[in-house]
């Protein structure tokens, strides 16, 4: 048994995204996916946990169970529902969310995009069209003059890699298909011009992405308000089975390394890690049947965490906020040892002196899981479907104890 206390200012909190708890995100691009007769998404998000009407007494909770900040993101769609014409009333919603925080001792920590675009975007060719970085950049400009000064720190984007890495995850090619036909249909542009933040991995859209991200940073170092700002990535601990080694290499230079070297000179990264991608020499070497997974078929593998901090850390050579990990399970008892050990790997790097300024579990509530639907379980607190009762989880009260006191023990 091993006692560690986090530097003071440590940030603990629980992560959340606009779309998944909101609900009813009628303008973004994800709503029309999600409602197309050839959909891929296993259902729509309807109400989500309606975090958009519920969030005074979901902020006040995390508080409660000890948690000192929260990250969420804002909608895009909500706030410029059409090109140019922005919403004073949406704006003055997202304040009143951040005044919340401020109002319970939760520094919130805020992603300007978590996934989804507002449906116009897409009919003007999405994160394919160079006109893009400017349009993101006049949205955060807009966005910080009027909640910079309530802004705790910033994400630009939320895992620009995810999609290259889902590539190399799924067995099918998520960008063609009758969906994706539909998909181009339903914002009028060719089934190439479909420029889906989630599901393209054209190289085109990583540069236009990047560059969107440089001329954010920028606006939002711009102020009102004085925080940090950086973007977020989706990084496996990638491993060698033997003779693995020059094909690991190959792809972490791929899904991670060539994200992690653009953000050098951010003010932090933050780290988002739920498993290991094992690597062979003739690719990726799936997990066998008697492994352990979680709902989303990888492995539990806590320690990954531990990896990716160490590999951001060395590749970026910024400070590392861990802004997602955790685990689906319907079983509680797995994801409070999901925590205890992924922790351990986080005091370890804080002991060989890495520079990490917080941890966020993923997520906040069971919520609307993109694709998947509901069914993975993700949340520390449990949300009725039927009357969005909230329930926290045993892990809750665990990892907000764990906040609470600054001190882990295990
Ligand atoms: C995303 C979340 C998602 C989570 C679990 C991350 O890729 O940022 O939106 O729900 O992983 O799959």
């Amino acid at each position: 048994m091993r006692e560690y206390i986090f530097p003071e200012g440590f940030l603990w909190g629980a992560a959340t995204a606009g779309h998944q708890v909101e609900g009813n995100n009628l303008n973004s691009e994800s709503w029309v996916l999600e409602h197309l007769p050839e959909t891929i998404y296993a259902e729509p998000s309807g109400d989500a946990c309606d975090h958009y009407h519920r969030y005074p007494q979901d902020i006040a909770l995390l508080a409660e169970l000890g948690f000192n900040a929260y990250r969420f993101s804002i909608e895009w769609a909500r706030i410029e529902p059409e090109e140019g014409e922005f919403s004073y009333a949406e704006l003055e919603h997202y304040r009143r969310m951040l005044a919340a925080c401020h109002e319970h001792g939760i520094r919130p920590v805020v992603t300007f995009h978590h996934f989804t675009s507002p449906r116009w975007l897409l009919r003007a060719g999405g994160w394919l069209d160079e006109k893009t970085p400017a349009r993101f950049a006049r949205f955060c400009e807009r966005a910080t003059r009027h909640l910079g000064d309530l802004v705790g720190a910033a994400c630009t984007f939320n895992e620009p890699n995810l999609a290259v890495l889902l590539s190399r995850l799924v067995p099918f090619d998520l960008q063609s298909g009758p969906w994706w036909d539909a998909a181009a249909q339903a914002f009028g542009v060719a089934p190439d011009q479909l420029g889906l933040f989630q599901f393209v991995t054209d190289p085109r859209m990583r540069e236009i992405i990047i560059d969107a991200h440089r001329l954010a940073v920028d606006v939002l170092h711009g102020g009102p308000g004085d925080f940090p700002v950086g973007l977020t990535l989706a990084l496996l601990d990638i491993q060698a089975a033997e003779g693995g080694e020059e094909q690991a290499a190959e792809i972490r230079r791929e899904l991670s390394d060539s994200y992690l070297e653009q953000v050098r000179g951010d003010d932090f990264v933050g780290v988002q890690t739920y498993s290991r991608m094992v690597v062979g020499p003739t690719g990726v070497v799936r997990p066998g049947e008697d492994v352990e997974k979680n709902q989303m078929g990888e492995e539990f593998y806590p320690e990954a965490l531990g990896g990716t901090i160490r590999h951001a850390a060395e590749v970026a050579r910024v400070p590392i906020l861990v802004t997602e990990n955790g685990l689906a399970t319907t079983d509680d008892s797995r994801r409070v040892e999901y925590f205890q050990r992924a922790l351990r790997c986080v005091v370890d790097a804080l002991e060989a002196g890495i520079d990490i300024r917080g941890y966020f579990a993923w997520s906040a509530f069971d919520n609307f899981e993109w694709v998947s639907g509901y069914r993975p379980k993700f949340g520390i607190i449990a949300v009725d479907r039927a009357t969005q009762a909230r329930t926290p989880k045993p892990s809750a009260h665990w990892l907000g104890e764990i906040a609470r006191t600054n001190r882990y023990q295990g």
